[in-house]
């Protein structure tokens, strides 16, 4: 069997990372198009997502990754164990959110996931990181109100400017004031788990959309 190499990282800036995915028909992916939508930006081998969709038949989950034959070897996958609520996609999540979002049923988006992003330490790298302030307003726009965005990170920087981020929006509302000691998730990332294993500290922050479930975008 070829091996096929993937890259630890990708410049989400090149060019080739710019044009914006065509959203797929989602009543041919999802059997029920109208069940909450988890989304999971940077999901790499979606380990996390399959666990999730088992344990939550009853929600679609949606990852996204940037690095695309890491999303092949998902797609197989989800074909083989003929699961119909969950999906992965390819693309630069800060150039193909709007269209993707827009092409969902509305108020269908209730719960979004950013764990352990890419750092991007240097400075000059900073415009790489995928927490950037269109993206939150993208996700006040399309997330229904009183839905949720979990972040996690163990860069406490990273964790600290994604949740300056998103306090920085008006429609989100950090749920405490300081790192969440533990994951309200049921599942853990891959990143999470080899973090914790290290005995290395996870930096978490729960932010609710305003609004009451029944109103809102
Ligand atoms: C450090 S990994 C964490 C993977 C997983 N969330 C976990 O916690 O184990 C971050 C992932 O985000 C992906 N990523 C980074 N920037 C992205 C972007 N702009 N759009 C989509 N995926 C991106 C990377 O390719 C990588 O797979």
């Amino acid at each position: 069997m070829t091996k096929v190499r993937v890259r630890q990282h990708v410049n989400p800036l090149s060019q080739k990372y710019q044009i914006p995915v065509s959203p797929p028909d989602w009543t041919k992916v999802y059997a029920q198009t109208t069940q909450p939508l988890h989304l999971d930006i940077g999901c790499a081998r979606g380990e996390f997502l399959f666990e999730m969709a088992r344990l939550q038949p009853d929600w679609n989950f949606l990852g996204l990754e940037i690095r695309e034959p890491l999303v092949d070897k998902a797609k197989t996958l989800v074909a083989e164990l003929g699961l119909s609520n969950l999906h992965f996609l390819f693309c630069n999540v800060n150039s193909s959110l709007t269209p993707l979002l827009n092409s969902f049923p509305t108020q269908t988006l209730q719960r979004v996931t950013i764990q352990f992003p890419d750092p991007w330490f240097k400075k000059r790298h900073g415009k790489r990181r995928v927490v950037q302030p269109e993206l939150v307003a993208t996700l006040a726009t399309y997330l229904r109100a009183g839905g949720e965005v979990f972040l996690q990170s163990d860069v406490k920087i990273v964790a600290q400017e994604m949740c300056d981020r998103f306090d920085e929006h008006p429609a989100f509302h950090r749920q405490g004031e300081d790192w969440l000691a533990t994951n309200p998730l049921p599942v853990s990332t891959e990143r999470e788990m080899s973090t914790l294993s290290q005995g290395e500290p996870v930096y978490r922050a729960l932010f609710l959309k305003s609004g009451s479930e029944a109103g809102g975008n």
